[in-house]
Formats: C-alpha cells, structure tokens, sequence
C-alpha cells in the first residue's frame, strides 16, 4: 500500500513538474533578457550535470541508480562544464563584453546539442518530466548563441553568418600600418634574446606554417621548451593565448618569449630595452609613432599589431564556403561531411578552426596511458590552479595544418592522418575506417591558405 502511494505521489509531482516545464515562451527582443530567459532554462534542465560547482542530487547519494547519476554528472561536467557561466543572468555582466565573458566554444556545443536533440540524455528525461527542451526554448537557446557568436564574429568582419560554427579567414583585418612596420622589424629582431641568437621568427618562421616544425622549440642555449610551438598564423582569433590560455591577447603574450628561460632569456626589460637604446635608427622611427619610446608595453603592442597581418585568407577550403563547389574534391567534401558529422566542428570552430575552448586531452580515453606525465600536460590548470582543469588544453587552430607538423602540445605525433586517429579516439571517441580517417586528413589538406598575397606551401 506504501509502495502504491509512494508510486502515485511520484508521478503528481513529475505531471505537476511537467506542466511547469513545458510552459511555452516568447523570444524576448531585448539582448540581457535573452541571456536571463537562456540562463533559466539551462539552470531547470541542464545544470544538474553541467556545473562542477553544483552539489549532487540527493538521489546520487543512493546505491545502485546513484553510481549512475554520479557517472552522468561527471562526464557532463568534463565535457561541458558551465561553471561561470551558472550566474549567466547576472545582467551587470552583459552587453559589449557579452562575447569575451561567455566561452564562445560551449555555446557553439549548445547549439549543436539543441538541434540534434540529445540532451538531456533519455533517462534523465524519463526521470524528469518534461526536460525534454521544447520548440520555444530551443528558439531562446539559438537566440543566445546567434546574438553572442553573431557579435564576436562581426568584429572580424564576418557577422552575416552567426548560423555557421566554421567560418573563412577575413581577406584582411584593419592594423596601423605604422606600428605594424614597426612590429614587424621587432619580430624578426634577434635583440630580444640574452645573447643576439633568438628572435620570434626563429620558432615562428613563416616558411613553416607559422611554426619551428620541432616537437619542442629550442630556444637561447640549446635549451627546449615542454610543449609544441603553435603557430602564430591566426593566433588573433584565439580567445586566449598559450595552450594553458596565460595570456589575455597577443600584446600580453608577446611579453612572455623575452623572459622566458628557455625562449630568449632575457634578464629583464631593461636589459632589452637599453640594447635597442643604442640603435639611432630605429629609436627615431619608433619615437615617431610611440612617443613614450621603448618598453615592454609599446614593443608589445607593435609586435601585436604586426601579427594582425598575419592571417592566411584564399585556403580552398575558404573557397568551397564561399560557394565555389570545385575548390574542393569529392573526397575533401566528404571530408567535410565527417567534420561536421564527427563534431569536429565544434571545437575547431570559427574563422580559425579553434581557438575558442579548452577540452581534455584524454576526454574519451586515456591520452596520457603508458607514459609519464610532464610538466607540460598540467594545461589549463598552471594558469587556473585549479586541479580539475588539468590535462585541458586550449583547442589548437586548423588553419594550415598541413605545413606545422609535428602535432599535438606534446608534439607526439608526426604524421597529420596519425593526428586525426587520436582525435576520433581521444576526442570524438569512436572508430572510423581507413578511408574516413584518408578523408578527413585531405580535407585537412585544404585549410592552407595565403600569407601576405602568397599561397603557403611546403
Ligand atoms: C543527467 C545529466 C545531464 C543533463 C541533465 C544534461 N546533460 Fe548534457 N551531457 C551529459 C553527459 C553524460 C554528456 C557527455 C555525453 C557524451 O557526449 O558522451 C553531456 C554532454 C553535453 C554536451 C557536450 C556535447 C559534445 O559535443 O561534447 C553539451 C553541449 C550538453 N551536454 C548540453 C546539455 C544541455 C543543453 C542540457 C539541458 C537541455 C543538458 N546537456 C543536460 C549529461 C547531462
Ligand atoms: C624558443 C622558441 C620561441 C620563441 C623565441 C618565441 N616563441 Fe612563441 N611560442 C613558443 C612556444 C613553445 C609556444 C607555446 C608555449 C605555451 O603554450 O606554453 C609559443 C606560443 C606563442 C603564441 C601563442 C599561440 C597560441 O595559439 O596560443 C604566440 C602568438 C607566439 N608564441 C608568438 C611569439 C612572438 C610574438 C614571439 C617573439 C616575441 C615568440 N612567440 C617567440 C615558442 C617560441
Ligand atoms: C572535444 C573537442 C575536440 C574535438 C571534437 C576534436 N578535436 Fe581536434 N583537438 C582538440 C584538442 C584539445 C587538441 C589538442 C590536444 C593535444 O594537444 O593534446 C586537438 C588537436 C587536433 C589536431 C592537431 C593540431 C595541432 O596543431 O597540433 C588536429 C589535426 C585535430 N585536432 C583535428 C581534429 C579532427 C579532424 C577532429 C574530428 C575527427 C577533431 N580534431 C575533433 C579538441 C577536439
């Protein structure tokens, strides 16, 4: 009799839960309140698996079922964490900075998972009545994505095709032309370096996609570095640099190879600074544009500018997007077809092809067996101190993969259709045939673009 009531009870408070959740709503037309309608849903149907800072549900405490929860939730929460984004309806937050505070790369997940259907998984659903997201709720959810992933991308040029998770390279980006020329001298000037051996062109050479083509870079000294140099070919659009995501922007990122040990080696900025001092020529033509003369803040920022330049537009595979069928071939296009289908898309996202989250390596399986752990493999939690980030690194950017060889932070592999096998283990975690893994790496093939005008090629 106990049994019956408990039953009976359960199912009114799931039909009451149902009829709250299955509420329908209108899209509101005002951007905060969009993110507030967005926030609400995903804190009623989501966040239970979705936030590492949540407590677990009581009934995850029980046994048997409970294991299961537990399992749910930490898998939920390695692959798609909201941790800062639970306060989302926080409104103080939103507006211009909307863009840089919402990880990009979680909202083009979103939007996937909206449209294929697939969350919440089915036996949560059957436990929670009506979690099942319905027609208005998506529309809200794609309205959040489209008006964040829309406003980032037009800065770029590109905000005409926020439906889109890839995007082609802009033709050019608008830069100071004077402090870029500025920069670019910087880039190749070896006086960054303690003893006149080293500048960024030695690990960023633009005869090597951007790269040093070495597992580890050498720096003054012989001495190597504990991850792979990544290129700087589009590094702007990455929402952070490094793979741990240390620095903010190109500017900050440029202040770290001077003083880093291992990279150029430099005592200190002064030491650089006072070697510059001693060139006439050049003080004069950079006092013209930065009165303030020499310091880390203004050889920063002309490096920085410079870099704007270095984007690689005209790839075949910018072509093919553009509309022109025959850029690529039937294998490539089936290639892209895997990309899309394999989820490939949604971490190597946007005009760069990633850039735009971080994820574990060893997300579907374990990445790091049979080898010792390095320095190097700590990612995102060296700069995040935070112990669960561990292992997650920032998604490195597909643009001219071909030419930057070796792969990966560890710089482990080699050979690109090697890469795309990690990948469906590791990353996509499922098997594909040989001539799926043969499509995918030629399709890879056709992400190598144009650097200054010119097409890059091996
Ligand atoms: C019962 C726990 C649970 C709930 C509730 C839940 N998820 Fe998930 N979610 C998971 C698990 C487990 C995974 C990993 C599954 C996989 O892809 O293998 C996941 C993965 C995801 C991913 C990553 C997909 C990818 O491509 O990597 C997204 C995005 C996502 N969920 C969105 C949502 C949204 C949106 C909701 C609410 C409408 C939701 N989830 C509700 C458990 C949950
Ligand atoms: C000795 C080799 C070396 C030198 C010199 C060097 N770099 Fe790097 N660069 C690297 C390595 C290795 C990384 C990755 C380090 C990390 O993520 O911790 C990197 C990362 C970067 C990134 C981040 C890219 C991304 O996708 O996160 C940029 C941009 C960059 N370097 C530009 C420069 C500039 C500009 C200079 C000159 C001021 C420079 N580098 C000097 C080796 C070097
Ligand atoms: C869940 C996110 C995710 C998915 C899905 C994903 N990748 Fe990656 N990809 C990464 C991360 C993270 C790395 C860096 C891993 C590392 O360095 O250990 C990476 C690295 C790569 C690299 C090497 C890049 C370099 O410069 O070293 C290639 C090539 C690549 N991915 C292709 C693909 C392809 C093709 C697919 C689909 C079959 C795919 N990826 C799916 C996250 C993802």
């Amino acid at each position: 009799m106990g049994a019956v009531a408990c039953v009976a009870a359960a199912i009114a408070v799931n039909a009451a839960l149902w009829a709250m959740r299955q509420r329908s709503r209108s899209v509101p037309t005002e951007r905060v309140a969009v993110r507030a309608a967005a926030c609400e849903i995903l804190e009623a149907k989501c966040l239970a698996c979705h936030d590492s800072r949540k407590p677990l549900p009581f009934y995850a405490m029980l046994p048997g079922p409970g294991s299961l929860v537990r399992k749910d939730v930490r898998e939920g929460i390695r692959h798609w964490d909201l941790y800062d984004v639970g306060h989302l309806g926080d409104a103080a937050t939103v507006g211009q900075k909307e863009a840089e505070e919402v990880p990009l790369g979680r909202l083009i997940k979103l939007r996937r998972t909206v449209a294929d259907g697939t969350m919440p998984p089915i036996q949560y659903r059957l436990a929670h009545w009506g979690t099942t997201l319905n027609a208005s709720e998506r529309q809200i959810l794609n309205a959040w994505v489209g008006q964040v992933w829309g406003a980032w991308l037009s800065g770029w040029g590109l905000g005409d095709a926020a439906a889109a998770d890839v995007h082609p390279v802009p033709q050019a980006l608008p830069y100071d032309a004077a402090k870029a020329a500025l920069g670019e001298r910087l880039y190749h000037d070896t006086r960054f370096s303690a003893d006149n051996t080293v500048s960024c062109a030695s690990c960023h050479a633009f005869d090597k996609g951007g790269t040093d083509n070495l597992p580890f870079s050498v720096g003054v000294g012989g001495l190597k570095g504990g991850v792979n140099a990544p290129t700087v070919f589009n590094a702007l659009f990455n929402m952070r640099q490094f793979w741990d995501g240390r620095a903010e922007h190109l500017a900050a990122q440029a202040g770290g190879p001077p003083l880093n040990p291992v990279e150029m080696a430099s005592k200190d900025w002064a030491e650089i600074v006072a070697k510059f001092e001693q060139d006439a020529a050049l003080k004069t033509a950079f006092t013209t544009v930065y009165p303030q003369g020499f310091c880390e803040a203004t050889l920063c920022d002309a490096i920085a500018e410079f870099e704007r330049r270095l984007i690689t537009p005209n790839a075949r595979f910018d072509k093919f997007l553009a509309g022109d069928s025959a850029a690529l071939s039937e294998q490539e296009k089936r290639g892209y077809a895997l990309f899309g289908a394999h989820r490939c898309a949604t971490c190597h996202a946007g005009p760069a092809l990633g850039g735009l989250s971080f994820e574990y390596a060893d997300l579907k399986a374990d990445y790091f067996a049979g080898r010792a752990l390095t320095e190097g493999d700590a990612g995102l939690a060296a700069f995040s101190k935070n112990p669960a980030d561990a292992k997650r690194f920032k998604v490195p950017l597909l643009r001219n993969i071909a030419l930057t060889a070796p792969y990966l932070h560890d710089g482990s592999q080699t050979n690109l259709k090697e890469t795309v096998r990690v990948m469906m283990k590791h990353q996509v975690g499922a098997s594909a045939a040989e001539a799926d893994l043969d499509a995918l790496t030629a399709l890879l093939g056709s992400f190598t673009g144009e650097l200054f005008g010119q097409p890059l090629v091996p």
